[in-house]
């Protein structure tokens, strides 16, 4: 047998410590955001709890007039304050699409949405013009604190009015309800 050179269990021992430098690196870096990620949701169900004392969340859903088996769209969802809310009130043979152009909000959106067991709620990756909507897919369309966003409102509303426009003859629910920063008038 060959006898190993110095050199090449020096070189193994520093590929070791240069292993055991990253994952020791990409463990800590997860650790990191595995906290950050927490303390971002506790904060969210913090602030929420303190928005429900005057965005009066139920007129606005009751503008809507959903009903079970409706699928609702949320435009510009966030990490998901409307949507969560909607989850129950369409049920499970119902859905929540949640739409938002960033993508970060909607992964908040679906942790959270996991840890409640709400699995009626799908999120889409929109454009700042469209909001990749089926023609005809929608019942009800829910743009909350976020028309003011909009670089080009025209395109997405008529986005809107389309995946509404199938529904809108049978269906009782309001097509589109949009509302402002101070809740609905
Ligand atoms: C102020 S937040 C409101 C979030 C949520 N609706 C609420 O009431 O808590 C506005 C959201 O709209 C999103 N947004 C802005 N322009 C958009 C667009 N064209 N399509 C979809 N989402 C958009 C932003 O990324 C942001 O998450």
């Amino acid at each position: 047998m060959k006898p190993v050179s110095d050199t090449a269990v020096q070189r193994a021992y520093q590929v070791r410590i240069a292993l055991f430098l990253i994952s020791a690196f990409i463990g800590i870096f997860l650790l990191i955001s595995i906290y950050r990620g927490i303390a971002t949701l506790d904060t969210l169900d913090q602030t929420e709890r303190e928005r429900d004392r005057w965005q009066r969340p139920g007129d606005v859903i009751q503008a809507l007039g959903l009903k079970d088996t409706n699928v609702v769209v949320d435009i510009g969802a966030g990490a998901g304050y409307f949507a969560l809310k909607l989850s129950p009130i369409v049920g499970k043979h119902g859905s929540v699409v949640a739409v938002d152009i960033l993508k970060e909000p909607l992964l908040f959106l679906c942790i959270r949405s996991f840890l409640r067991n709400q699995w009626n709620i799908h999120t889409i990756h929109g454009l700042p013009n469209n909001p990749r909507l089926r023609v005809g897919s929608a019942d009800a369309v829910l743009i909350a604190n976020t028309y003011h966003e909009f670089t080009q409102p025209r395109s997405i509303l008529d986005h809107v009015f389309q995946s509404t426009e199938a529904r809108r003859a049978t269906s009782h629910s309001r097509p589109c309800a949009p509302i402002g920063c101070g809740g609905i008038p």
